[in-house]
């Protein structure tokens, strides 16, 4: 396939492009890997169609875009040092992985720039992953409320989802999720980050992370806290700044996380769902 014929088509949503022309379980030329970085920073998801590939060629790709980024709490499948699988059983019970608005690993020092999966059985309905443009969010919040958050820093911690006491911790113990999570203690760790700041590669301003993984705002508490919080989840998670992304088995998703919110939808009970993951710094 020619390298050059690659082309990006934005979504209907608020964020998003399709990048066609492109097949990845090739070498891809040093002018494709910018065309496609500039399409991600610029669309914030990109989405390539009809992808064939392998775990080799889903490293290989990765490692165009960073170095791995290595996840707390999800393994890594047998063989593989840096893929993880997202997997859900037609028949599983347990509540949908990820269901929340977050962005990943926001509790870490230096949370991962990228994440892509790879769709391989995907359901015929239901599944969507949801995107929030937070560049956008923020762009078109109230003077009001982007007042009040201004210089301000978010304390981010993955206790509520992987603490043995979080939502995949020890209440878990009896589940029927096909995924394997490791809870720890190490998820009561806390980490600031500012809530408005600057895109570490484009420089420009953006939200990061919501109410999940930020538990709190340095130097409030109380109502004042909570109302804050409250305020900031309900403006950055407004339907105009959303894209909803329809899988297709094949696919390959690239997200900015350092730009977008991101969840998991369910909706396909009786059907298996298998993606396989990595993040990239
Ligand atoms: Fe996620």
């Amino acid at each position: 396939m020619a390298q050059d014929a690659i082309t990006v088509t934005p979504t209907d949503g608020a964020c998003g492009a399709l990048i066609e022309g492109v097949d990845l379980t090739q070498q891809l030329s040093a002018e494709t890997v910018q065309a496609i970085r500039q399409a991600w920073l610029e669309h914030h998801v990109v989405v390539f169609p009809k992808q064939d590939i392998s775990d080799d060629d889903l490293e290989r790709f990765s490692l165009l875009m960073g170095d791995f980024a290595g996840d707390p709490y999800l393994p890594t499948i047998e063989g593989r040092d840096h893929i993880v699988e997202l997997r859900r059983g037609a028949n599983e019970q347990a509540p949908i992985f990820a269901e929340a608005w977050h962005t990943d690993w926001s509790f870490g020092e230096n949370p991962p720039a990228a994440t892509i999966l790879h769709g391989i059985t995907i359901p015929p309905q239901g599944g969507n992953t949801g995107f929030i443009n937070q560049h956008k969010a923020l762009a078109e919040m109230p003077p009001e409320l982007r007042q009040r958050l201004e210089g301000k820093n978010a304390l981010h911690s993955a206790k509520a989802a992987y603490a043995p006491d979080g939502l995949y911790g020890e209440r878990e113990k009896d589940s029927d999720r096909a995924m394997k999570i490791i809870y720890s203690e190490d998820a009561n760790k806390v980490q600031a980050h500012p809530i408005i700041r600057k895109h570490p590669e484009t420089g420009e301003e953006t939200l990061f992370g919501c109410f999940g993984y930020i538990i709190g705002i340095e130097g409030m508490e109380g109502d004042e806290e909570i109302q804050l919080l409250s305020d900031l989840y309900n403006w950055q998670t407004r339907e105009e700044f959303q894209y909803s992304h329809r899988w297709e088995p094949g696919m390959v998703v690239m997200w900015d996380n350092r730009s977008v919110l991101h969840r998991a939808n369910g909706g396909y009970e009786g059907y298996e769902r298998v993606l396989h993951r990595t993040v990239v710094r």
